[in-house]
């Protein structure tokens, strides 16, 4: 310890603690909870590039530093896949830059392009990172806080445009929406997009769960929207398409000159990272389009199996249209506190589950909601629901 009075976190940096689920999956183990708190599957991705991976690693692939870049495989990989799956060319060597995740590539987007005194103007609820990487660029937030309507978060576009200054830098998307479950439709993105054109914004929009869209849905990137494609950052992950978030590949894809910006911040982070996997995740883009139809079709199921159960609890159940996610409402259960009741769920019913608040500034608009990672093995959500009956009676 110092002697000086000054805390010894950057005080950018004092409000962000623990993230809640840490705490909460040391609750879960402590209580021998079942844990659908964090968002990781508890089955591993394809057989085939698990081998892929290990093929890369016997043969010397990525065991030493890869290039700043990404390896070209993975990087070609990623434009194709952009390409055949939404008409978006970018070209591998000056368009795509692989990172340590789609974590990584949030950092070094928001340190690249943030300067003191900017605004960033971002939906609310948000995923952690995003709080804490605009404060580390010393930037400040401005949410736009979604809303249930008729079943589901929705975005208000007045709100949105009222949110926007002569400060504002960037416009933080993400779509599919983690925690809400929602994804965005075609008219919130288009509107979303003359915005950015009207005001001149930069964009990042983050779609790691660009691959888990339901209810025969298509997944809308905002760079194929006009006007777009030349101020986005687009940010992916294979994490969370693959079922293998211990890799931490992502990607951006993007034009050069945001590339290039983004690739300064990313140098001094990790400077690369994941190399024999980056392979691996090269192969897994090029996957027929039945894997991810059946990847998608097993997602949607598991999520059916927990809204049923979690409406049978007493829950209200917002639609998932997207992500792992399902978002409730606990206060048809009498509740109105959802830190109280997530601290309290282990006790009563053996399952953890993570209170949106922690993804609010507004934590009282965020207080009466509550998060389930429905991304489990079928006989864990069964026996979670069953539990979770407990609850009703
Ligand atoms: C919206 C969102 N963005 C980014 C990430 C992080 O992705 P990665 O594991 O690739 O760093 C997550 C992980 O939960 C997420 O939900």
């Amino acid at each position: 310890m110092t002697s000086s009075a000054r805390p010894l976190l950057n005080r950018s940096l004092a409000e962000f603690g623990t993230t809640i689920f840490a705490e909460m999956s040391a609750l879960a183990l402590r209580t021998e909870s079942i844990n659908l708190g964090q968002g990781f599957p508890d089955t591993d991705g394809p057989e085939e590039i698990r081998e892929a991976a290990v093929r890369a690693l016997r043969d010397g692939r990525g065991n030493q530093y890869p290039p700043g870049p990404g390896v070209p495989e993975l990087r070609l990989a990623v434009a194709a896949h952009q390409e055949r799956l939404y008409g978006l060319a970018y070209d591998p060597d000056t368009e795509v830059l692989v990172t340590a995740g789609a974590t990584e590539a949030i950092a070094a987007a928001l340190l690249a392009l943030l300067e003191p005194g900017d605004e960033v103007v971002a939906l609310e609820p948000y995923y952690d990172s995003y709080a804490a990487c605009i404060a580390m660029a010393g930037a400040r937030r401005v949410p736009v806080t979604l809303r249930p309507s008729e079943g589901r978060f929705r975005l208000d576009l007045d709100e949105l445009r009222a949110a926007v200054t002569d400060r504002t830098r960037l416009l933080l998307i993400n779509t599919p929406h983690n925690p809400t479950g929602t994804v965005l439709t075609r008219e919130e993105l288009a509107a979303v997009a003359e915005l950015a054109v009207e005001r001149d914004l930069l964009v990042v929009t983050d779609e790691v769960y660009e691959h888990l869209v339901f209810d025969g849905a298509e997944h809308l990137p905002l760079a194929t929207f006009p006007g777009m494609r030349e101020r986005t950052v687009t940010i992916g992950s294979a994490g969370k398409t693959y079922s293998f978030t211990g890799w931490k590949v992502g990607w951006v894809t993007a034009p050069p000159a945001l590339v290039s910006a983004v690739r300064s911040a990313k140098q001094f982070l990790t400077y690369v990272a994941s190399g024999p996997f980056q392979y691996a995740v090269a192969e897994a883009l090029a996957l027929p389009d039945t894997y991810f139809a059946e990847f998608r079709a097993d997602m949607q199921a598991k999520r059916d199996l927990l809204a049923s159960g979690l409406t049978e609890a007493g829950f209200e159940v917002f639609t998932s249209a997207g992500t792992y996610f399902i978002t409730t409402d606990i206060r048809p259960l009498g509740e109105k506190d959802g830190f109280a009741f997530c601290r309290n769920l282990p006790e009563r019913a053996g399952v953890v589950a993570i209170p949106n608040a922690v993804f609010y500034d507004d934590k009282e608009a965020g207080a009466p909601y509550v998060r389930f990672a429905f991304c489990k093995r079928n006989e864990v959500l069964h026996q979670a629901v069953s539990r979770l009956q407990r609850l009703a009676s």
